[in-house]
């Protein structure tokens, strides 16, 4: 049994439930591209709200970060990867959580006690030494030379503001060197594993720290990096979660893995997560800007990596590696089977485009660095503009080269560019808002309206959980704990138009953050908001924080009509609606 069975299993055994992974496109949250961790959709319950399944959770999150994506490559760095994680939401504390974590390490995954070392909250001027972890690993057999103390490294917190607690942190002796006696967390040969977070409390934007209505739990184990672990290798691309994958790349190319690692880490890696991402049910497709830019990037670093391999790039070298990644992964993620002809399409829609330009791309930067000249502004944005070169890849083909880039330079360029074509002002926001054409337009303002009309029928608890907006029709998930009956419908949808035919003027005012939720203005996850936020008003029926843009009075929204309800997931349910002439 693999690892992310083992430890489902393992939970659900000790009372917890099973629940999905939220999509790597989070839904509602205007502040990240992506999912990367696997308690940020579980934001909202950890602060208090409850979850429908309870308040013992596990789960397996996909994640993604691409904040180092030059680190990809090396041994250990993934773009995508997945985390296990178990939760309590004011149910168990600090005893089950190390107890559980203990015997799933020492009795399922069978790892010897003396390769483990922990660390724990050393304390500070405003919060005391975790003495009931320390007592606990004690108790549990961890000799006291192997539980370190550290402040800053156990104190856990995603950004700057949300909820956070101390933590107590799991590592394992990866050498084949002696153990020493002392464990050490600045020691390479010791490497996390596991992360227990005590949340329990909630740090403001001024750094404010209070209780949480709840003392939770949050655990997060990477699975890439113990598989390598249990599997017994130094490098993540050897274990069993890439072998295969690494094999077939080998397979294509004709080339060993040994002396060509980096580039085929890179292909691995990037179309492992161009997969998720184009497989994900927001849709992303390949595009200059926010997720649809990563996703971009990532295959046009891939395609370039194949090509420094030999590989024939117009042969279908990317569709058998995606395929692969499919088929690995559909049983534990359905979308990639439901998506995967949309994936297969988009990566070879995407190498055709780069391909027409790569190649005379890769020539003209060979010509102006012939007599080895650094990259000037004009020419990296002229390998963007006309050859379709990410800034990144241009970068990377120069750091190859030892020449410089002048990036900042570029930067000004495409900004003016940007500036110009008017294109890229749409992303910011992503709370579904797409695009900012006039019916889209439209769609977002009737989607204040839904959310108004839905806390007056169904119940003043209703708040948004996602929304998506095309030019054809309004999505929008909500939590709610039942399938509305037709006359709920009927009452929400007579509401709205009642709204739309009394010509509500639709404001816009700026205010600071802690203003705006003193006027109880309608918002999701307010610590990842800018300090000085956008509020929009209705009439006085709505009031949201949004980054907009709204038409000017309901009036022009036409006819609201609700399509469709379904469930989106475990209490949350869907709304699709459209506006008609
Ligand atoms: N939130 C913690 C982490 O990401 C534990 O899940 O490490």
């Amino acid at each position: 049994m693999n690892l992310k069975d083992l430890y489902i299993n393992f939970f659900v055994s000790k009372g917890h439930k099973q629940i999905p992974s939220a999509p790597v496109v989070p839904e509602n949250d205007p502040s990240v591209l992506f999912n990367t961790a696997g308690m940020q959709p579980l934001i909202p319950y950890l602060m208090g709200e409850p979850h429908p399944y309870g308040t013992r959770l596990c789960d397996y999150q996909k994640c993604i970060r691409t904040n180092d994506l030059d680190s990809i490559g090396d041994t250990t760095h993934h773009t995508f990867f997945e985390m296990l994680g178990n939760w309590s939401l004011g149910d168990y504390f600090k005893q089950e959580s190390i107890e559980w974590s203990f015997e799933f390490l020492t009795q399922v995954l069978n790892i010897p006690i003396e390769r483990l070392g922990v660390t724990i909250f050393k304390g500070n001027d405003i919060l005391p030494l975790d003495e009931e972890s320390y007592n606990k690993w004690l108790s549990l057999g961890i000799k006291k030379e192997r539980i370190a103390q550290t402040e800053k490294d156990n104190f856990w917190i995603a950004g700057e503001i949300g909820p956070c607690g101390t933590d107590t942190e799991i590592f394992y002796f990866r050498s084949e060197e002696e153990i020493p006696e002392v464990f050490d967390p600045e020691d390479e040969r010791w490497v996390e594993i596991w992360n227990n977070v005590f949340m329990q409390y909630y740090k403001d934007d001024k750094g404010n720290i209070s209780e949480l209505p709840k003392k939770n739990v949050d655990t997060g184990m990477g699975v890439e990096r113990t598989t390598a672990i249990l599997e017994g290798v130094n490098d993540n691309y050897l274990s069993s979660i890439w072998k295969d994958v690494i094999e077939l790349i080998e397979e294509i190319s004709h080339l060993p893995y040994a002396g060509h690692e980096k580039s085929m880490r890179i292909i691995a890696d990037h179309l492992r997560t161009a997969v998720f991402i184009s497989a994900d049910e927001a849709g992303i497709k390949p595009s200059n800007t926010d997720q649809g830019y990563i996703l971009r990037r990532l295959i046009r670093r891939a395609i370039r990596h194949a090509k420094k391999l030999n590989i024939d790039i117009s042969s279908d070298w990317e569709q058998l590696i995606a395929q692969k990644i499919i088929d690995k992964y559909q049983t534990y993620y359905k979308e990639l089977a439901t998506n995967a002809q949309v994936v297969l399409d988009g990566l070879a829609q995407e190498k055709l485009k780069f391909s027409k330009t790569l190649e005379k791309g890769l020539k003209e930067f060979e010509k102006v660095t012939k007599d080895n000249q650094d990259i000037d502004a004009t020419m990296a944005f002229r390998l963007y503009d006309t050859y379709g070169f990410p800034i990144e890849l241009t970068l990377e083909l120069a750091s190859e080269r030892n020449l410089k880039v002048d990036e900042e330079g570029f930067k000004e360029k495409f900004k003016e560019h940007q500036e110009l074509s008017r294109s890229a002002s749409a992303g910011k926001f992503k709370g579904g808002l797409a695009g900012n054409s006039e019916i889209e337009t439209k769609y977002h303002t009737a989607t204040h309206l839904l959310n108004a009309a839905l806390k007056e029928v169904v119940s003043k608890d209703v708040h948004q959980r996602g929304s998506n907006i095309t030019a054809e029709r309004m999505r929008f998930d909500f939590n709610c704990d039942h399938k509305l009956t037709p006359e709920e419908l009927q009452k929400v949808e007579d509401l709205v138009n009642t709204w739309i035919k009394q010509a509500l003027p639709v404001t816009k005012k700026e205010m600071n953050k802690s203003e705006a939720i003193a006027t109880g203005a309608e918002c999701m996850f307010i610590e990842k908001y800018p300090d000085v936020v956008t509020v929009y008003s209705i009439g006085d029926v709505s009031k949201e924080l949004c980054g907009g843009p709204h038409v000017e009075n309901t009036n022009v929204l036409g006819h609201f009509k609700i399509t469709k309800e379904e469930a989106s997931s475990a209490g949350v349910r869907r709304i699709k609606a459209v506006l008609q002439e």
